[in-house]
């Protein structure tokens, strides 16, 4: 048999075979079990003695020369096929976009937040969700017959009855003074559980930012310029600020503080109940008692701290009237931020 005849006879082949499936076929013709080339090898035993070795190599080089010429054909195949019109897919379709999240909008406003105290030096700290009571309530100067301390009020743990869902952020300011001396800013985001009935402006889980300060000489004025400063930051800087002289335990004297009305700019409308104010955040001057507690000498050191709820934040800084808005995940709302 020619060699040379059959390697233009290849070569003719491969020429016209113009898919991958007509070059699959021509792949079995040649280099299959039965073959050609399998037949050409088979045929080897069958010659003269002094033929069989240089016929067997000519065999090797043709079967060589063959598959390289199949390896090149299929690789300008392929590279056809990515020319509109050869694919087997039309490349030109347009593809699947994958979905692109967004920040959810309480982790935003947490962002926002923690941002603007980091850059007064303040630093952002978190605590566990899961609390003891003392560092909830005891350590915060919250009576033992204090209503928040009832089990219709807070989600104690079943079986281990010192442990509780901490039922606001403020626990962590125990927690870090027994760690840290004075001086201390700190904010911390997180979230926090009360049984209340889920209704447009309640839910059993919610998120809370509390932020703290403690050195010597800290004044009340000082908690005032930094709560404007960060109220303006947040909202807009034409809002204007009140504090209302309030109860808390933890804090004497206590405060809550409001903010003009972000859409009837104090006047009075139905968002603000005709008020023109609404109310943002609880603050004031850290009791000496929970200094006591975390063995800081309250005559040395004096601090503030504030606490406020970040669904309020945003519901307000949005527009939004449903606080359960932020956790059906519909993602048709989600998608606005
Ligand atoms: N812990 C309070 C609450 O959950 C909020 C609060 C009020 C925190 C006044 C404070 C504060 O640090 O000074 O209602």
């Amino acid at each position: 048999m020619d060699i040379n005849l059959i390697q233009a006879q290849i070569e003719a082949d491969l020429s016209n075979a113009n898919s991958p499936q007509a070059l699959e076929e021509l792949r079995i013709k040649y280099l299959g079990r039965k073959g050609l080339i399998a037949e050409l090898t088979g045929s080897i035993p069958a010659l003269a003695a002094e033929q069989r070795g240089s016929f067997g190599k000519e065999v090797n080089a043709l079967k060589n020369r063959l598959l390289n010429l199949l390896n090149e054909k299929e690789k300008s195949l392929a590279g056809d096929s990515l020319k509109p019109g050869n694919a087997d897919v039309d490349i030109g379709m347009p593809g699947i976009a994958p979905e692109l999240g967004t920040v959810h909008p309480i982790t935003r406003i947490i962002g926002e937040i923690s941002t603007v105290f980091n850059h007064m030096g303040f630093c952002v700290l978190e605590g566990p969700e899961v609390e003891t009571e003392h560092n909830n309530f005891t350590g915060l100067n919250i009576p033992l017959e204090h209503p928040s301390r009832d089990a219709f009020d807070t989600f104690y743990l079943k079986n281990y009855t010192n442990f509780l869902l901490r039922s606001h952020t403020s626990p962590v300011q125990v927690r870090t003074m027994k760690k840290h001396k004075p001086p201390l800013a700190i904010v911390v985001p997180g979230r926090v559980y009360r049984p209340d009935a889920v209704d447009a402006s309640h839910l059993f889980m919610f998120h809370q930012i509390e932020g703290f300060l403690v050195d010597e000489n800290v004044r009340f004025s000082d908690l005032k310029g930094i709560l404007s400063f960060f109220l303006k930051s947040v909202f807009s800087s034409d809002i204007k600020m009140r504090f209302r002289p309030h109860f808390f335990p933890f804090t004497e004297p206590s405060a809550e503080v409001d903010i003009s009305c972000l859409i009837c700019k104090g006047k009075g409308c139905s968002a603000c109940g005709r008020k023109g104010w609404l109310e943002i955040l609880g603050a004031g001057m850290i009791h000496p008692n929970v200094f006591k507690q975390v063995d800081y000498d309250p005559k040395k050191y004096t601090g503030f701290a504030f606490g406020m709820g970040i669904e309020r934040i945003a519901m307000l800084k949005y527009g939004i009237n449903d606080i359960r808005l932020f956790f059906e995940n519909d993602l048709r709302f989600l998608k606005q931020f």
